[in-house]
């Protein structure tokens, strides 16, 4: 299939457009060595570097100091970032913004830390009451009102693309799920993107963030068409995610060549360069298209999953407290999703098959969720993924309360290929509890 253009034709009540926002990003090795550079060329005389307590003393985070000092920029670090940021912990970081007196901010570390700078950044440049600008029915919904400071990204995990997204994501604790702030005030300025961190990276969190990665590019191509948006706000009110378009299905495509390629090798060896940079790559590319796309069912299911999960711990990641990676989460319920949407378009889930390796030459378009759907387990079992939800400890009477669980992300969920109810919720969650 070579392209989808014929999908993007209009419907009544389309909207007559798409947007697209990314950073301006330099890829390549070493390239962390230029956050002085464009800090410079940004007119930063002082910046908060914000970055996790794991990070905070290690060689990334040095390299990005180093040439910030070399280049005369005063900085001032904030390490208290959490894993898993929720809304109490991006208000402390908002505090410290608001008090830092910076003209604008460095990020280094996974999506944790680029998240929370993005919010602190909002929040320190427009004070407002933390449910402002979350999205609604959850929060406000409010727009940010005008641009934000330069913020230089610099990513240390390969997989949430979160350098060049106007997305922050965290966990609501009054209701123990997922949400967020969108805005494409909030893309970084500028993302250095440097497969040189990689080397330092964790088996488990190569495979958690590339299986992330992974879904964001799986999720842009088989996202509701553009045309098809519901509710389409126009012009500068378009929000920042409105469905697949032909430049997101082209980035989320290469990207899932990369993952098919790289996966499991990057994986499997640290110290192979090749799969790891290329990780990185795809990571950045899933990031543009899934920005502009959407995710839909993976990512909406995968917020209960996090919420309710009891007692789980993953080598690579804090200790102390149940943390499921964000993007165990998210391929826990891959198959399970696709095959339900595969009906609905399946010539782009059968491309998304062949983009990762699978043989579909003598597919027909009733394979296509089937093809879809073995090629995510082939890559799972590869990568020591656990086997379904009920490795997490979920069993049949817990479906419910997953369902319960997924409702607010619905403003997600409804970006989805179909139309899906609380019916096909639970069916959805009851097909991912064990899948070999
Ligand atoms: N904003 C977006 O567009 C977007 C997209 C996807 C996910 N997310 C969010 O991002 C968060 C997850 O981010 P993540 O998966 O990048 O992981 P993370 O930032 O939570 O970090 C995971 C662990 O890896 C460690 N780590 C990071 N880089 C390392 C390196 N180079 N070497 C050794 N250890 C390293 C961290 O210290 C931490 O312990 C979740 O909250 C998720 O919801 C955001
Ligand atoms: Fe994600």
């Amino acid at each position: 299939m070579a392209c989808c253009h014929a999908d993007f034709a209009a419907v009544e009540g389309s909207d007559r457009g798409f947007t697209l926002g990314m950073p301006t990003f330099t890829f390549g090795s070493g390239v962390l060595a230029e956050a002085g550079g464009n800090a410079v060329e940004l007119g930063l005389k002082r910046v908060a570097l914000f970055t996790d307590r794991h990070l905070a003393g290690g060689e990334h985070v040095a390299k990005v100091k180093a040439s910030l000092a070399a280049a005369k920029v005063d900085t001032i670090v904030f390490d208290e970032v959490a894993i898993e940021p929720t809304d109490l912990s991006l208000q402390h970081a908002a505090r410290f913004a608001r008090d830092a007196n910076v003209d604008g901010y460095v990020s280094v570390g996974g999506g944790s830390v680029m998240d929370t700078c993005k919010a602190a950044n909002l929040y320190a440049t427009y004070p407002a009451d933390f449910m402002t600008y979350v999205n609604a029915p959850i929060g406000a919904g409010q727009r940010a009102p005008g641009a934000v400071k330069p913020h230089i990204a610099c990513p240390t995990t390969s997989g949430t693309g979160s350098e060049t997204t106007g997305i922050a994501i965290f966990t609501l604790t009054s209701l123990n799920a997922k949400t967020g702030i969108l805005s494409r005030r909030l893309i970084p300025t500028v993302a250095l993107v440097d497969p040189d961190v990689t080397h330092s990276l964790p088996a488990n969190v190569v495979a958690a963030t590339g299986f992330d990665c992974m879904s964001h590019a799986l999720e842009s191509i088989t996202a509701r068409l553009w045309p098809r948006r519901l509710n389409p706000a126009q012009g500068v009110q378009r929000p920042v995610s409105q469905g697949a378009n032909a430049f997101s299905d082209a980035l989320a495509a290469q990207a899932l060549d990369g993952v098919g390629k790289y996966l499991v090798r990057a994986v499997a060896d640290a110290s192979d360069v090749e799969a790891r940079t290329e990780m990185m790559y795809a990571a950045m590319l899933a990031g543009i298209a899934f920005n502009a796309a959407g995710c839909h069912l993976p990512h909406g299911l995968s917020y209960a999953v996090s919420g309710l999960t009891k007692d789980w711990h993953v080598a690579g990641y804090p200790q102390g407290k149940t943390l499921v990676p964000h993007g165990m989460a998210v391929v826990l319920n891959n198959p399970s999703v696709w095959r339900h949407t595969a009906p609905a378009h399946p010539a782009r889930h059968l491309h998304c098959a062949q983009c990762l390796g699978a043989d579909t030459r003598d597919a027909t378009p009733d394979d296509a969720g089937e093809a879809l759907a073995g090629r995510v387990i082939e890559l799972m079992r590869a990568t020591d993924i656990p086997n379904g939800l009920a490795a997490l400890g979920f069993g049949d009477d817990q479906i419910d309360a997953l369902a319960a669980g997924a409702e607010p992300q619905y403003r997600v969920i409804k970006n989805a290929p179909v139309d899906i109810g609380a019916d096909e919720i639970r069916r959805l969650f009851r097909a991912a509890l064990r899948y070999w």
